[in-house]
């Protein structure tokens, strides 16, 4: 059984990327099987893992998304990459730019990447989507490809209404493409534990949506070692694995591992008990 996790947020700059490393990885060194996606036109994901040029891949999931717009055959490894760390990625570049326009005039439009991971995803135990930062249509795809989501939100800004519209995005998903969609929860990133306002906005996240969504435990703590890794092309496990983010990004890891456990479990009893 593989989950199909997003990274969401259309604001930019919140961690989707960094979270998507570090999670993807630190679950790979737990022992699973784990698949990146990486469906921004702006290739982070692709860079952070060490392709510093994505524009220039010969093939990227933008390749095989055209293929199956076009209705026309491909490998199920075609263009996946294999990182020294244990994990796999599809890449993404700027080519994701023109899908998004021409997805608009195509039949199923909002189930094009769908179709591709689940060709891909019973090899895996994971696979992780790092959206673009918007609401478009390559979002949508990753939503309706998911069964769940994950919110990286950076802890200096109020997220109130940015917050509000992505929960009805998701929503809407939910009641009209992927009605097993859930949020597993809002990753606060970049907390600076040095100033209170990171202390508000948590307690503000919690006391406005805490009923609606679950605010992780885990909070990934402001880090310049953070900041660096991207450009190294590994994980914060390989480059600084003894500081702050490192240790972060590993009890984030754990919690998101307990919340694919005990789903399982239910699904598992869902069906002895029919
Ligand atoms: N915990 C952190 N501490 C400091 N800087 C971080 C941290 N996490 C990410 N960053 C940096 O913040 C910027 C935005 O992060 P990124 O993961 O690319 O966000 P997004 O994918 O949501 O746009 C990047 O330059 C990244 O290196
Ligand atoms: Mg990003």
């Amino acid at each position: 059984m593989s989950r199909v996790i997003a990274l969401a947020n259309q604001k930019g700059g919140t961690g989707k990327t960094t979270t998507a490393v570090n999670l993807g990885i630190g679950l790979a060194k737990q022992g699973n099987k784990v698949l990146l996606v990486d469906a921004d036109a702006q290739g982070n994901l692709t860079d952070s893992l060490g392709y510093q040029e994505p524009d220039n891949l010969p093939i990227s999931l933008a390749t095989v998304l055209t293929k199956i717009m076009m209705e026309e055959p491909y490998e199920p490894d075609e263009g996946i990459l294999h990182h020294a760390e244990g994990v796999d990625l599809m890449p993404g570049n700027i080519e994701l730019s023109a899908i998004e326009v021409s997805l608009v005039n195509t039949m199923s439009r909002e189930t094009i990447l769908r179709t591709y991971i689940n060709t891909v995803k019973d090899k895996y135990d994971y696979v992780l989507i790092d959206c673009m930062p918007s609401l478009g249509m390559m979002t949508i795809n990753a939503l309706a490809a998911a069964d769940s989501v994950i919110i990286p939100v950076q802890a200096h800004y109020l997220p109130a209404k940015g917050m509000t519209q992505l929960l009805q995005t998701i929503a809407r998903v939910r009641r009209q493409i992927n009605p097993r969609l859930t949020i597993d929860g809002v990753l606060l990133t970049m907390v600076d534990n040095r100033t209170n306002f990171a202390k508000d906005i948590s307690f503000v996240l919690r006391r406005d949506y805490g009923d609606k969504v679950r605010v992780f435990q885990t909070e990934i703590p402001l880090s310049i070692r953070a900041a660096e890794t991207s450009a190294q092309g590994k994980s914060i496990y390989a480059f600084d694995p003894h500081g702050i983010a490192a240790k972060a990004y590993q009890a984030f890891t754990k919690e998101v591992l307990e919340i694919g456990e005990k789903q399982r479990k239910r699904q598992h009893q869902t069906h002895l008990s029919r």
